[in-house]
């Protein structure tokens, strides 16, 4: 299976970092294709060791595998270094890293801006991670962004931060009334930095390429999810890259042709961070107990997650967007102890009933679910490793699952371990 795509069916945080890890194995290649370090993969190692992967591929803790920060990504060097440090500091073999000359450089204007706006939009805020993930890609479209090859030509780097400064310094001293910042200041710390990353910067789209045609397996994985996305999600609360499959193509420089697989990573319940609409939200006890059992904190920024019931239309429409092939849902096991568990199957939009994503935005607000009953199960589920060992009533949800989201559960989490997993058919 060459090209295999790992993509968030959600709003983020569905455990791509898991899954990604488990399916590395397979795979001589990761590839990042989007986003930056809005993301946080969390991977547990059989050895009971927890790593949270901002940026650098979750394949970086596989041995032997190749890991790309490809072309679609946006690369903050300070968070890059301190990530590389912190994983050779627990004796992570970091040399399989490369970096795409084609990415975009988060600067530190781009997170001086991102937090500003965020503060001047007081209560319409996005709530976004203040990593200058979206001024890093309005200025990868506006033409004006500084790339990772820049790096390695000190006059062009300096006369792209010099003229981008010209015009953010206007921003952030006479619209944000902040400090603005000195060109030659970030010109030579970036180039600080870069001394230290120099040689993984690579043209990683021609040996990808090279790589499909020797049948190596390459997995993608996706950050943030579907209803994140800048085009599918529920826009303006959304992530300014595509993470759905489609990005994983443009991110990478990997042709349509190329993909094999396209594996939908579904939490058995939903979570969002951040604000906009979310229909299945739970803001009862109902919704502590989830945020409490199934330690939905954020692993970027340590917000709580917002939780709520298992929404199908969601599902559904993360299949038909991204053309997932099979689901991983995760986070079974969080649900043992329930009476029984609603599962959205559709919404009443202004009196009207629909199975499917509202066209428009105020139709995704004023989404009322539509809940059907599922019996719950009281058996603790971590030590499940087949389908059948689970109770009758834990597989009826996870078949009801399959049945409305339109695509086969093939794997299910029930529990953080890579071990945890139960597979029910091969995705690679
Ligand atoms: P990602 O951003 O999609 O990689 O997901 P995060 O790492 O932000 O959040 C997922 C959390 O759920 C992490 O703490 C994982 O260790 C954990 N996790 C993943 N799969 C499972 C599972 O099946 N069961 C349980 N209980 N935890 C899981
Ligand atoms: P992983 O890869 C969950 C959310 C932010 C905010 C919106 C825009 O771990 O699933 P941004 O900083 O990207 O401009 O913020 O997107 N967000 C995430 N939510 N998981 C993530 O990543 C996220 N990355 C961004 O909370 O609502
Ligand atoms: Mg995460």
């Amino acid at each position: 299976m060459p090209a295999i795509v790992l993509i968030g069916a959600q709003w983020g945080d569905e455990g791509k970092g898991k899954a990604t890890d488990l399916l590395g194995e397979q795979a001589q290649w990761v590839v990042r294709y989007q986003g930056g370090n809005n993301a946080g993969h969390t991977v547990v190692l059989p050895d009971g060791q927890d790593f949270a992967l901002h940026l650098i591929p979750s394949g970086i803790l596989t041995p032997g595998v190749t890991n790309v920060i490809g072309n679609g990504v946006v690369v903050d060097p300070a968070v890059l270094l301190e990530e590389l440090s912190g994983l050779e500091e627990r004796g992570v073999d970091t040399s399989r890293l490369l970096i795409s000359a084609d990415a975009h450089l988060i600067m530190p204007y781009h997170v001086a801006i991102d937090r500003v706006t965020e503060r001047y939009l007081g209560k319409k805020q996005i709530g976004t991670t203040g990593r200058g993930i979206g001024p890093c890609y309005q200025d990868k479209v506006a033409r004006v962004g500084v790339r990772v090859q820049d790096l390695l030509d000190e006059k062009i780097l300096r006369q792209k931060v010099e003229a981008a400064l010209e015009y953010k310094n206007q921003l952030l001293v006479k619209v944000y009334n902040r400090r603005g910042l000195d060109a030659e200041e970030v010109v030579d710390t970036v180039l600080g930095q870069a001394e230290r990353f120099r040689d993984r910067i690579a043209d990683t789209k021609l040996l990808l390429s090279q790589a499909l045609e020797r049948r190596e397996t390459i997995l993608l994985e996706g950050s943030q999810g579907t209803l994140l996305d800048v085009d599918h999600g529920t826009y303006p609360f959304v992530t300014s890259s595509n993470p759905t499959s489609g990005g994983a193509c443009a991110g990478s420089g990997i042709g349509p042709a190329g993909i094999n697989a396209v594996i939908g990573i579904l939490k058995a319940y939903t979570t969002r961070v951040g604000a906009g609409p979310f229909p299945t939200e739970l803001t009862d006890e109902a919704g502590e107990s989830l945020r409490s059992q199934g330690g939905e904190f954020g692993v970027t920024t340590g917000r709580s997650r917002r939780t709520g019931w298992f929404d199908a239309v969601l599902a559904r429409y993360a299949t038909r967007v991204n053309g997932i092939t099979d689901y991983f849902l995760t986070k079974l096991d969080v649900l043992s102890g329930l009476e029984s568990i609603p599962i959205c199957v559709g919404y009443d939009v202004d009196g009207e009933r629909t199975d499917e994503m509202p066209m428009t935005q105020t139709g995704v607000h004023h989404a009322v679910p539509i809940y059907e009953e599922m019996p719950g199960w009281t058996e603790d589920l971590s030590g499940a490793r087949t389908f059948k060992d689970l109770p009758a009533n834990a597989q009826a949800y996870v078949q009801r699952i399959e049945e409305l989201s339109k695509a086969r559960v093939s794997a299910i989490g029930v529990g953080p371990g890579r071990e945890q997993t139960i597979v029910r058919h091969s995705m690679a």
